[in-house]
């Protein structure tokens, strides 16, 4: 088999990649080890930058986006028992940010491919990548127990965090920069009205608490617990408590109480490699880095990346340049770094740390009321939360 781009890897970066490309006559292959329905029920992120809205909506696949997604103009921080709007559309010159599920982003575009007839191979096996210096690099693969190998111009390593391409690449290129959390959240969805219609970032001495939403019918909840925790010491009504004891403002808002339809915990790690490119492997998304989720970043860097990449790879086909290629990783970089600050920043403002003390508390106080009284404070904020320009 022959293709122009391989990719590994069908989340949101490896199929926002193949929907961009393909919108700009290039063919691409998606190779992903598990299957649609896997990947289109994963429960994941839910919340998007303006960025990401307006690519959606400008390349034609942003219209269940459009009219189920909820736009929020600003956000709400809750210490010592107050909450504390920030303006995010007024700041920022109408941006804002939009709250629709990882999933339905991977069910549109997973749809769009198909439709417009592009090639994704679910639940392939064993996958390798070889002869990423050379001008034909492969990816190799079992499907059905039978075995094939694609010759391609390019390969897009968006295969995340665990996938194979990274480690493909020969020791001594990549360089990591690495900070692991003492701590993870406890996720729940529960099928309870929202009582807030933004979400709610809280910092408390027993910790960080975060309110958010799927729809008007679904709750999303987070709580701070130690990386280890073990689900089984979460009954739901323990969950509740913890969640309303920490949540619970003076003026009586709290969450409303809802059955629990799914739960599961999240580590906590901002990575980074230099760089994201080795010969004609490139690599996208959580392949390349990853942060910890209180700025709600992950899925926005991931389509970012392939968006830089893509245009690189547009102008190499029509013109045969390669200076934009050869500048993806850094011009990506650049970006990246920038919001793995804002993310580690607002982890570090928002968590309780072990072995914290009073001057701690107090310091997280001041913060959090500098950012929600000062209009530069509100203002720094609220551009990078609605996501910053790729330039
Ligand atoms: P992924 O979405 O990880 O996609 C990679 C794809 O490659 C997967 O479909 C995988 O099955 C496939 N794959 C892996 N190895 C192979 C292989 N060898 N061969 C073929 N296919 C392979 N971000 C937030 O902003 N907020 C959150 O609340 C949040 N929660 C998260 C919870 C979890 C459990 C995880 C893992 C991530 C979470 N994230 C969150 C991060 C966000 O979901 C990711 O940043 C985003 O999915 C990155 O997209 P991606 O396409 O780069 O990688
Ligand atoms: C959600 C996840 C985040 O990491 C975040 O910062 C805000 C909201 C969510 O899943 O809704």
């Amino acid at each position: 088999m022959r293709t122009q781009v391989g990719i590994v890897g069908a989340g949101p970066a490896g199929l926002m990649l193949s929907h961009l490309l393909h919108l700009a006559g290039i063919e691409s292959i998606v190779l992903e080890c598990r299957s649609r329905q896997y990947i289109e029920d994963r429960v994941r992120a839910g919340v998007l930058e303006q960025g990401t809205v307006d690519l959606m909506i400008e390349t034609g696949v942003g219209q269940r986006l459009q009219r189920e997604g909820l736009r929020h103009d600003g956000v709400w921080f809750s210490f010592g028992g107050r909450r504390h709007r920030i303006h995010l559309a007024e700041l920022t010159g109408g941006r804002a940010i939009t709250v629709y599920a990882q999933q339905e982003v991977v069910k549109d575009l997973v749809q769009s491919r198909v439709e417009a007839g592009g090639q994704i191979v679910f639940e392939v096996d064993d996958l390798s990548v070889h002869d990423l210096d050379s001008p034909l690099p492969k990816i190799r693969y079992a499907k059905d127990g039978v075995r094939h190998e694609i010759v391609c111009d390019f390969i897009a390593g968006c295969d995340g965090f665990h996938g194979f391409c990274r480690p493909s690449v020969p020791e001594g290129v990549i360089q990591v920069y690495e900070r692991v959390y003492p701590f993870a959240w406890l996720g729940i969805l529960a099928e309870a009205a929202p009582t807030s219609e933004e979400l709610i970032y809280t910092y408390t001495e027993r910790g960080f608490a975060l309110f958010s939403m799927r729809s008007p019918q679904i709750t999303r909840l987070y709580l701070q617990c130690t990386p280890d925790e073990n689900l089984t010491e979460w009954p739901d009504d323990r969950v509740w408590e913890e969640l309303c004891r920490r949540m619970r403002t003076q003026d009586g808002w709290a969450p409303a109480v809802g059955p629990v339809i799914q739960k599961g915990v999240t580590g906590m790690r901002s990575f980074v490699i230099e760089p994201m490119q080795f010969g004609r492997l490139f690599l996208a998304g959580d392949a390349a880095h990853i942060v910890p989720p209180t700025g709600a970043k992950g899925l926005n860097l991931a389509i970012s990346d392939v968006r830089v990449l893509s245009q690189a790879l547009e102008v190499f086909y029509k013109s045969g340049r390669t200076d934009l290629l050869d500048q993806y990783s850094a011009k990506c970089l650049r970006r990246i770094w920038k919001v793995q600050r804002f993310s580690w920043w607002m982890t570090s403002m928002l968590h309780l740390f072990p072995g914290a003390d009073g001057f701690d508390h107090r310091r997280q106080l001041a913060e959090l009321d500098y950012i929600t009284s000062s209009r530069a404070g509100m203002t720094s904020l609220a551009e990078n939360y609605v996501g910053l320009p790729l330039d």
